[in-house]
């Protein structure tokens, strides 16, 4: 059965002090609600203080990061280590978002590397994977997804597979408002766990959580919820403000996300 997993990617936004106060009142209004996991993924320097408030509301979020390097230690100006994350609470980290792979050159292989290290120090990786508008409209989505899917995830046993979160980020419907149709998003996830079959097997594929990403907000997170193949949401913008991402929350809870179809 796979648990819907429903994650905000703050990026770089709020400072310590806005994101204490956003995850006490996030507390407060997904208090009681069930079935469905939360995280959160502040920059890294609100991670320790977002932890300990997380832990003191006790309403069962978790806290991720959104990047982070492979080495445990060493002359890496500017990065941050798996130990480090697992250190301030992590549970999970985001890794191959497209604005990493867009603006800060991050290839397959590096993800690749990326998501072996996650493992090794027992975080779960959020892999990102999407096709930019001119591949969706050239007819090559599936290429390039399976070109990401692949890169990312060469080398895993099926064990450490199963363990993971895909999410699907097509990049046109990324801060601009343009969703995919649930029908879009279900067929690429769709594929995606096809994918996953033919790497990992059946069990193994059943196992993997893959949410979708791009413009998701309170209003429709139900429907996207509910294909059989989207278990989860990796929220912007909306993600930012209490109440929208209490609202997506609450919304996801129930709506289906293929429990149980493998
Ligand atoms: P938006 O929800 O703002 O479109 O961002 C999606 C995203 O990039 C999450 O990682």
């Amino acid at each position: 059965m796979r648990v819907p997993i429903i994650a905000g990617n703050w990026k770089m936004y709020k400072t310590v002090g806005e994101a204490v106060n956003f995850v006490r009142e996030l507390a407060g209004r997904v208090a009681g609600v069930s079935g469905v996991e939360t995280v959160v993924c502040p920059p890294f320097t609100a991670l320790a203080a977002v932890a300990a408030e997380l832990s003191k509301q006790g309403a069962g979020i978790v806290s991720g990061a959104q990047n982070m390097y492979w080495e445990n230690e060493g002359a890496y100006t500017g990065e941050i280590a798996p130990g480090m994350l697992k250190e301030v609470g992590c549970r999970y980290v985001i890794l191959g978002h497209s604005e990493r792979r867009r603006y800060f050159g991050e290839t397959d292989a590096a993800v690749n590397k990326k998501v072996h290290a996650a493992l090794a120090h027992d975080l779960i990786p959020i892999v990102c994977v999407g096709e930019r508008l001119e591949e969706r409209e050239s007819g090559t989505t599936e290429d390039v997804v399976r070109g990401q899917v692949e890169g990312a995830l060469a080398g895993l046993t099926a064990r450490q597979a199963a363990g993971l979160v895909v999410a699907y980020e097509p990049v046109w419907a990324i801060g601009t408002g343009r969703t995919a149709s649930a029908t879009d998003a279900q067929q690429v996830n769709g594929f995606i766990r096809k994918l996953l079959v033919d790497l990992f097997g059946e069990t193994a594929a059943g196992a993997v959580r893959i949410q979708y990403g791009g413009s998701v907000k309170p209003g429709n997170t139900a429907e996207l919820m509910a294909q059989p193949d989207i278990d989860g949401a990796l929220v912007g913008g909306a993600g930012l403000k209490a109440d929208s991402f209490a609202g997506i929350i609450t919304n996801a809870v129930g709506a289906g996300s293929g429990v149980g179809r493998l």
